[in-house]
């Protein structure tokens, strides 16, 4: 056996769950999920075969911006529980082979935290630099991130008698990374969760913690913010030669390489991929699968230790910011015509089985596609069952309603008056009564059994996280065919964006002398002749081909 291979970089071969803890399984019966019942859940998780759950911020928050707006970095908000409830998730999660990371907000707190109270109150205190003042807000601004919310990134304060800088609502005021005690403390934050036994962050909002611009001396206190990012990876590797830091970076992919830390690697270990995800529902919208593939094609190479997180859906709006004006019309045509559907003039605030309109096909080829693709998946709570939004909450809280457990009161999320529930569970087609995990569970045709499916077969072929990736070239421009390589195996998956069947001739990567070819769902054998592959799929089919030498004998 070879020690220190893929099994050592987890992250390679994961498969990641993101929930939030108050949206999915209420213990207590007040209406709001908490640790104590997710922990109840957490035997469902690894039977679906979840290896990493990436808990939302469950921290002490005034809920300005669900949770994203922490005023105590070492807590836990009451509410959900306290730190001996998140040692037993972590315990328990552990003992189901599954590690857990969770969310790092440092870019901002609350400004209900200590520090801001403190920082407003009196320009002499040692906390007052922790955050970024100015008398007068900067001339040129970028364009809000919440432009529904917030016209400028200053918001002046009484008390303080200055403006302060808030990328995010005006409730978030920004730390100031060039202030060495601001830097202590993150560390110190890393330090206690990694110690408590996580196994690593997701970094919020990275581009923004570094971004040193607004602070007056920025650049000579901190002169490359990225030396920064660079110094709080080794730290961690130091703390933890297991933890992982996932950076939410939605750059273009010349910046997000600067991220990873160039061909060294040595800043974040895992990104989502934005830039494929935001061009997959370009391709959904027209049937042609080349932006998507133009867009994988692009990754940058780096190094052979980070990796890509692949994700359909997340928590926040479907940004399509990286579209241009006239593809992102046509993405809003597709899948999100209303005004309700839409937020900040960029994004969708639904899930993907309502803006496939149920389509189960089509549901299924997006989750095949997601799986075969080179890196790692990412699932937010509640895909797997094909959960849908409610779009009567408004805004991002759409598609944040709770889980869908079963097609009783508040879909088995929980036991209080449906009135006092955190947020609205989704009405109509796609909520409780037609769609959730009791049923699903029995019914080896649902959804949920499909997923599995896919997660089984993921964990058992490496090549999905760690293969070469590449494309086969072939004229149908409503298909993907793409291949990931590892030794002598190689994954030929096929994927068809239009709704009438298609077949396509492949050429074979590999000379067929003395190969095998296996369909990896049905396990049969596909006779092989000649280099050229010829490959039927249904309209919106999938399918997934292992290319083996003749005398393998792994277990797939
Ligand atoms: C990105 C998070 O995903 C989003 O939900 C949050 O509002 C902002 N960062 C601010 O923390």
């Amino acid at each position: 056996m070879k020690v220190s291979d893929t099994s050592d970089l987890w992250w390679k071969s994961a498969v990641i769950y993101c929930l939030d803890v108050e949206v999915f399984m209420d213990g207590d019966g007040d209406g709001i999920g908490d640790l104590g019942g997710l922990a109840s859940r957490l035997d469902y998780l690894a039977e679906l075969g979840v290896t990493c759950l990436w808990l939302m911020p469950f921290y002490p928050s005034p809920d300005r911006d669900d949770g994203y707006d922490i005023s105590d970095f070492l807590g836990v908000d009451r509410r959900l529980g306290d730190l001996g409830d998140f040692v037993e998730v972590i315990r328990i999660a552990e003992d189901r082979g599954m590690r857990v990371i969770v969310d790092l907000v440092v870019n901002h707190t609350s400004d209900k935290h200590p520090w801001f109270k403190a920082a407003r109150a009196s320009r002499n205190s040692p906390f007052r630099d922790f955050y970024v003042w100015r008398d007068e807000p900067p001339e040129r601004q970028p364009e809000p991130v919440f432009p529904d919310q917030e016209t400028s990134d200053w918001q002046y304060d009484e008390k303080a008698g200055q403006y302060y800088q808030h990328v995010f609502y005006r409730q978030q005021p920004d730390l100031n990374i060039t202030n060495e005690r601001v830097r202590d403390e993150i560390a110190k934050v890393v330090g206690f969760w990694v110690q408590l036994g996580v196994s690593g962050f997701r970094v919020d909002a990275v581009p923004f913690l570094l971004d040193t611009t607004g602070i007056v001396d920025g650049k000579k206190l901190l002169p490359d913010p990225h030396a920064y990012l660079r110094h709080l990876r080794s730290f961690l590797d130091r703390r933890s030669g297991q933890a992982i830091l996932l950076g939410e970076v939605n750059l273009d992919r010349k910046q997000q390489n600067t991220f990873f830390g160039g061909s060294e690697g040595n800043e974040l270990t895992m990104q989502f991929d934005f830039i494929s995800m935001q061009k997959l529902y370009l391709s959904l919208a027209r049937g042609d699968a080349r932006p998507l593939e133009k867009a994988l094609l692009s990754r940058p190479k780096g190094s052979p230790d980070i990796q890509w997180a692949n994700f359909v859906r997340n928590h926040d709006e479907l940004t399509l910011d990286k579209l241009t004006e006239k593809e992102r019309a046509e993405v809003f045509a597709a899948f999100g015509p209303e005004k309700r559907m839409q937020v900040y003039d960029r994004g969708l605030v639904r899930r993907l089985p309502p803006m496939l309109q149920g389509d189960p096909r089509r549901i299924r080829m997006v989750y095949s596609l997601m799986f075969s693709l080179p890196g790692t998946p990412v699932l937010f709570y509640g895909e797997e069952i094909g959960m849908g939004e409610n779009l009567d909450v408004g805004g991002r809280m759409s598609v944040r309603t709770p889980m869908q457990w079963n097609a009783d009161r508040n879909g088995g999320f929980s036991t209080a008056p449906t009135a006092k529930l955190r947020n609205a569970v989704t009405p109509g087609g796609f909520g409780p009564e037609h769609v959730n995990v009791a049923q699903q569970r029995r019914d080896p045709d649902s959804l949920l059994a499909f997923v599995r499916t896919l997660i089984r077969h993921y964990r058992n072929g490496s090549e999905f996280g760690w293969g070469a990736f590449d494309v086969l070239e072939q004229p149908d421009k409503a298909v993907l065919a793409h291949t990931l390589t590892m030794g002598d195996r190689v994954i030929i998956a096929v994927h068809n964006f239009a709704s009438e069947p298609r077949e396509v001739q492949l050429p074979l990567p590999v000379a067929h002398e003395d190969r095998r070819l296996t369909d990896v769902f049905t396990d049969a054998h596909v006779p092989l002749e000649g280099n050229t592959l010829t490959v039927s799929l249904d309209g919106y089919g999938y399918r997934w081909l292992r290319l083996t030498a003749r005398d393998d004998t792994g277990l797939y």
